[in-house]
């Protein structure tokens, strides 16, 4: 084999490889059109709505469309959570885990690449939301079957319809509303 051939086979092999390797490991668009777009809570708020979810090391944080990750990468990296991420976005996904690798907390955080309505969140004892008012709603029935009582639910901006918050703060003009999941 001349090394031209040689160097044409090798160009070829790429050209088939290459593109289906990068398609599996870092797909570029979402599963299906995002329920909401990506506007990050600001970091004031993420701080409150942990606080007040009182999270500690023992805590299993999920952040229900997590954006940038801020969410997780906070519970991780001042409470020294465990925290899980999912959103639809692969781009979110990439840039959560690069904001992960730059705090240091990837061994306790991850974040999943799937439709939040889709997943298994019953390992949480807190989940964090910045949804949509409707979305929290249709949420809501999911959250009561598959959360353990006492798991502990923020949400930055909206409320969930008739179920009432048992806390709601005021946070610089945006409000957070806290509940827990109740005996069954
Ligand atoms: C308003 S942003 C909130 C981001 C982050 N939780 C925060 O508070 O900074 C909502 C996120 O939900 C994601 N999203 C929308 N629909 C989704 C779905 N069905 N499953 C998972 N993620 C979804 C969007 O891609 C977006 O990143």
């Amino acid at each position: 084999m001349t090394f031209r051939t040689l160097t044409l086979c090798t160009a070829l092999i790429a050209a088939v490889t290459v593109p289906a390797v990068a398609q599996t490991t870092a797909p570029q668009t979402p599963l299906r059109t995002p329920d909401v777009i990506f506007v990050p809570t600001p970091q004031e708020v993420v701080d409150a709505m942990l606080e007040v979810a009182k999270v500690t090391k023992n805590d299993v944080v999920y952040d229900l469309g997590s954006g940038d990750g801020r969410i997780p990468v906070t519970a991780a990296k001042k409470y020294g959570a465990r925290a899980v991420g999912i959103d639809i976005d692969p781009q979110r996904v990439k840039e959560a885990n690069a904001n992960a690798e730059a705090a240091g907390v990837t061994a306790n955080v991850k974040f999943l690449n799937a439709d939040l309505f889709e997943t298994d969140i019953s390992q949480a004892s807190v989940v964090t939301l910045y949804l949509l008012p409707s979305l929290n709603v249709k949420l809501m029935p999911k959250l009561k079957a598959e959360l353990k009582p006492g798991t502990r639910i923020v949400s930055h901006a909206f409320d969930m319809g008739d179920w009432k918050p048992e806390q709601t703060l005021n946070v610089n003009g945006r409000t957070v509303y806290y509940w827990t999941i109740p005996k069954r």
